[in-house]
């Protein structure tokens, strides 16, 4: 197979591990710490894990290796959306298995945790994983979305195991992966089958973090990724003088991504959703915040711009959210036969008229046409309105354009408003994981691999410092039920991990909020450029301004 010069040379490319875990397996010795507590709802979550709820949170230093001498054979998943750096979450734990005995077996489900209960899988060897290491992708074995969440999935994951003698899963996944691998470890150890479960914290979205976790990896070259293509288009708008640029950015809810690349890049307008939800802002107050710097901008001859849209936004606008439970009830079941049945946008419309409160249908028809026909049009298989393929960039674009041309009516603007529409998401859960992302993701599996053989089970792989250089970044373990709270699902109350939304009061948000009124009239675009992966330290192994920020630095 023919491969790129950058992907040969990243092939060599020698992760760094935390000092800790530099000395050789045979000097990994454990520290306990304090019992955990679940971080809300204590009483229900110890309920209902009475096997792994409370242990104790671990560390790893330097000291003899104590650990018991048995042969393990490992199974580990990829789960969810790719995220880069999941395959040296995968060549870390082989290489600790493999240094720790030639005989310790990998196996590798396929396709994602329905790889364990299909009992898919292939066998790692030197051969096979050598073409992955610092590689972008899950290609590895594949990802999924499966969730592992019934008793059957469960029994059949434990018949698998004993099959071929697996004494623990190593599940790479978000909040929902890692609040299944909770569940599982409960069940494998409430049924004395004597599989561990141990989870590594992937996701872009940067949504899976607390006051252990100090961050998700993917994250780091995922935004790097969109930041870098932020800053190429900041500086042809600034060169060409003639558009502004709205672009959508992934994350699913949170706002995580788009805030870090606001930091990056220093753009006119950067929406934050949780600043909305919090405000309880309409889609006409967000649009006329943007028209105001449009308009600012304008005053001052520069037509042009860039305004940063997180993916999740319009599920945090209220008026939105009701808009949106309405349709669905109003669809819901075989009442969407009759609306099918219409034959003209027209009628359809009257129906959406007849069937909304009269608010509702106030915010439906401020929305663009396009975007009206994609809510009652596009819906998932449970005939619910998909919130996530709004154009929201579109969407904002055509709102911003109609608060202009009422203020050129009214005499208060009178600039050039063209526009152009970007949406960056899957161009960056692939990339070649940064050496931030690669030496993380790394020492991850590694450490997931200390923790298995010390017999740990329902725990986390930590690695924390990371805003210090790899060799100061500890090394351990954190109960997964300690981020658990409950919340409602489907109607149930279920244990699940809390999600990270952006904090309003947190040092990255605060630092935004002081610069944006700025940025929002003045030019004030950075450019970070391309991820480097080799060259001077200080811009190979930058971290994010948020992780930074959030460490006072
Ligand atoms: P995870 O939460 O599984 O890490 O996925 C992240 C993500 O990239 C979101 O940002 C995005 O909304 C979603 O996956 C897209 O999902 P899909 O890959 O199924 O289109």
């Amino acid at each position: 197979m023919k491969i790129s010069p950058l992907q040969m040379e990243r092939l060599k490319y020698q992760p760094k591990l935390p000092g800790m875990l530099r000395n050789g397996i045979a000097e990994i010795s454990v520290k306990e710490g304090n019992p955990t507590q679940s971080v809300a709802d204590q009483d229900k979550i110890a309920a209902l894990f009475p096997n792994t709820y409370g242990k104790k949170e671990i560390t790893f230093e330097k000291g003899t290796n104590t650990a018991p001498v048995k042969k393990q054979v490992v199974g580990v998943i990829l789960s969810g959306g790719q995220a880069p750096g999941g395959h040296n979450v995968v060549c870390g734990l082989y290489d600790a298995l493999k240094a720790t005995n030639k005989e310790n077996v990998l196996y590798g489900f396929k396709g994602g945790p329905s790889g364990l209960t299909d009992d898919k899988y292939i066998v790692f060897d030197d051969e096979y994983i050598d073409q992955f290491r610092n590689t972008g992708g899950f290609d590895i074995i594949g990802s999924g979305r499966t969730k592992l969440e019934t008793e059957e999935q469960f029994a059949q994951a434990a018949e698998v195991c004993k099959k071929h003698g697996i004494n623990a899963i190593v599940m790479i996944g978000g909040d929902d992966s890692n609040t299944n691998a909770a569940v599982l470890a409960e069940y494998f150890a409430a049924h004395n089958t004597g599989v561990q479960v141990v989870g590594c914290p992937k996701t872009i979205d940067g949504d899976l973090k607390n006051e252990d976790i100090e961050c998700s990896f993917g994250f780091d070259t995922a935004t790097k990724t969109y930041s870098e293509l932020i800053g190429n288009i900041e500086r042809d708008a600034n060169s060409a003088k003639k558009y502004w640029h709205f672009i959508k950015v992934m994350g699913r809810s949170a706002s995580h991504v788009a805030l870090e690349c606001a930091l990056e890049t220093q753009p006119n307008i950067c929406l934050i959703g949780e600043e909305v939800a919090a405000k309880k802002m309409s889609l006409s107050q967000i649009a006329d915040q943007i028209a105001d710097s449009v308009a600012a901008r304008a005053a001052n001859g520069d037509n042009f711009g860039v305004a940063i849209i997180p993916e999740g936004i319009v599920e945090f606008v209220p008026e939105f959210s009701v808009l949106i439970a309405e349709i669905n009830e109003l669809l819901a079941g075989d009442k969407a036969d009759a609306f099918n049945a219409l034959g003209t946008w027209t009628e359809k419309y009257e129906f959406i008229k007849n069937g909304l409160t009269a608010e509702s249908f106030g915010v439906f028809d401020i929305l663009p046409e396009g975007i009206q026909k994609q809510l009652f049009l596009e819906r998932d298989p449970h005939g619910n309105v998909q919130v996530s393929l709004i154009e929201s960039e579109q969407l904002f674009a055509e709102l911003v354009k109609d608060k202009l041309e009422e203020r050129r009516k009214a005499g208060t603007y009178n600039g050039s408003f063209k526009t152009q529409h970007h949406f960056f998401g899957y161009e960056g859960r692939c990339a070649f994981p940064s050496n931030f992302d690669a030496d993380y993701c790394y020492s991850l599996g590694y450490n997931a691999c200390m923790l298995i053989q010390y017999g740990y089970n329902g725990y986390l792989s930590k690695i924390s410092n990371l805003s210090k250089p790899a060799e100061e970044w500890v090394a351990g373990g954190m109960p997964i039920t300690k981020m658990m709270n409950m919340e409602r699902r489907n109607g149930k109350d279920k244990p699940v991990i809390r999600k990270a939304l952006v904090e309003l009061d947190g040092k990255p948000f605060t630092y935004f909020a002081a610069h944006r009124d700025a940025w929002a009239v003045e030019t004030a675009y950075t450019y970070p450029g391309a991820i480097q992966y080799y060259g001077p330290s200080d811009v190979c192994d930058l971290t994010t301004r948020t992780l930074a920020l959030e460490k006072g630095e």
